[in-house]
């Protein structure tokens, strides 16, 4: 991952603390590994830390399932360190010192608290520079503070900390303070080396506390500081499904005003699910309802109708691709038109001005320029020569029960309704196939083949059997 920063004399390490299970999830899955806007909450800490140092100077503190954790930000290049029984924050941090050996500074960022940003990063360390601190935390004002630690600020209006207190520590008369400890440190290394070993568990948690640094270096004489912080919104963390729920929202609202303020329309994108690294570029309209996920990067003058959902593809400038569409990793040239109701499997790839209709499946297929596929098809293992038009009802018969085999067309050809192509089986440039037709053979190019039973016309013998009986005399 790119950084944006060399490292100086000055540069901090960044710890992200990332072992925790996430108890109030109910989930087998490690809460730093809980997704929003498509994406691994652990994922963007990361990405916002390496705009700030480089890759080598993070050092993510990883686990409950840490080779899951491991394994999903790796390529990250951040630098790990195993707590392998996760006795609280202060715990994380007295495991994570070894790693930062050789750093005068080093930031605290949560795993859990996935909307902060690089300039909210860098203004701590910049207060914590400028304040000659041992240890500066970020606080904001909390309209409702409940379950966040409460700062205690030495005297009213003074920028030094005495204590955080923990929600469960609280004592009646601080239950009104609303200044709350968002989780995020910037500490001066020797202070805290100094004084780490002096926390207890002797809290309702049985844990060891980060937070209690601050009485402890207040107490040894060390200046320990708040930067208040008005924009709260990006600290919040993650602690309960709820939760995560409700940042998903704000991030995709942020995703979708990035779009839109780079001339991308989108109607009603609050029912847009549209994934924070996706790109659009101007003058494409998204309608209601459509999901653009992963990687998908879309470009300019085209438009996706309802209900389609996108994912991991790259498409063209001028792309209409019409309602109820699903696609995947694959990719559409400009100009091409797609559904309603198409299904793209991996590895498709649409050619310019390509058309693919109406209930046409594709899987691993090639479709050349203006080549069509307007209903009702299965094109898998194929490839299709530009200009080709395949019928309604064309079906590539790729898989023989053991392996899947390829289906090449040329260009130009014509291949009738309702045929079915047995491959591996290849049809030459300009060919016909006659509608109906099962194709086992090549086709030389130019031929005319027809695969199918011959039709039989039976003059007269439909009015015959129309034609009233001689009903017999039960009499007689
Ligand atoms: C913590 C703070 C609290 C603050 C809040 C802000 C403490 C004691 N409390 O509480 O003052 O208001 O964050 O969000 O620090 N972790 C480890 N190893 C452990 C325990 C936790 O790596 O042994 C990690 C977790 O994975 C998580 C982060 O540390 O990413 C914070 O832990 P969490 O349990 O969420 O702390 P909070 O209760 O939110
Ligand atoms: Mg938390």
């Amino acid at each position: 991952m790119e950084s944006r920063q060399e490292k100086t004399e000055s540069t901090p390490a960044i710890v992200i603390m990332a072992a925790g299970k996430g108890t109030r999830l109910k989930s087998k899955r490690p809460k730093v590994l809980h997704e929003i806007g498509g994406k691994p909450l652990l994922r963007y800490v990361i990405e916002a830390a390496c705009e700030v140092v480089a890759a080598h100077d993070i050092v993510v503190v990883i686990g409950h399932q840490a080779d899951r954790v491991r394994a999903a930000v790796e390529q990250t290049g951040v630098r790990f360190q195993e707590q392998t029984e996760q006795r609280g924050t202060g715990h994380a941090i007295q495991c994570a010192v070894e790693s930062i050996a050789g750093y005068e500074n080093f930031l605290v960022l949560s795993g859990d608290v996935p909307l902060i940003r690089p300039r909210t990063i860098e203004a701590v360390w910049r207060f914590h520079q400028q304040e000659r601190a041992a240890m500066t935390l970020l606080s904001a004002d909390l309209p409702d503070p409940m379950n966040y630690g409460r700062v205690i600020r030495k005297s009213p209006g003074s920028a030094q900390v005495a204590a955080i207190v923990e929600q469960k520590c609280l004592k009646p008369e601080q239950l009104g303070l609303r200044e709350i400890n968002m989780g995020m440190y910037a500490f001066k290394t020797a202070p805290l080396l100094a004084n780490l070993g002096q926390l207890t568990t002797e809290n309702p948690h049985g844990e060891f506390y980060l937070t209690d640094m601050a009485q402890l270096l207040e107490a040894a004489g060390e200046r320990v500081v708040a930067f208040k912080s008005s924009e709260f919104e990006e600290l919040l963390g993650v602690n309960t499904i709820a939760e995560l729920a409700s940042l998903d929202t704000a991030l995709r609202a942020r995703t979708a005003r990035r779009l839109m303020d780079s001339g991308v329309t989108i109607f009603k994108p609050e029912t847009c699910m549209i994934d924070a690294d996706v790109e659009v570029a101007a003058d494409t309209v998204i309608e209601p309802f459509v999901q653009l996920l992963g990687k998908t990067r879309i470009g300019a003058d085209s438009r996706i109708r309802s209900y389609t959902v996108i994912e991991n593809c790259s498409l063209g400038d001028d792309v209409l691709v019409r309602q109820g569409c699903v696609l995947s990793e694959s990719t559409v040239e400009s100009g091409a038109r797609i559904g309603p109701f198409a299904h793209l499997r991996p590895g498709s790839e649409i050619g310019q001005g390509a058309h693919v209709g109406n209930f046409v499946e594709t899987k691993k297929a090639r479709l050349g320029k203006g080549a069509k596929a307007s209903h009702l098809t299965y094109l898998g293992d194929a490839e299709i020569g530009e200009g080709t038009n395949i019928g309604a009802g064309t079906i590539t018969c790729n898989y023989d029960g053991v392996n899947k085999h390829t289906t090449r067309i040329g260009r130009n050809a014509f291949v009738g309704s309702d045929s079915t192509l047995v491959a591996p089986i290849s049809v030459g440039d300009g060919a016909y196939i006659g509608a109906g037709s099962c194709i086992t053979k090549d086709v030389p190019a130019d031929a005319l083949a027809v695969g199918r039973g011959r039709q039989m016309n039976k003059e007269g013998w439909a009015a015959a059997r129309r034609a009233p009986r001689v009903t017999k005399d039960v009499h007689s």
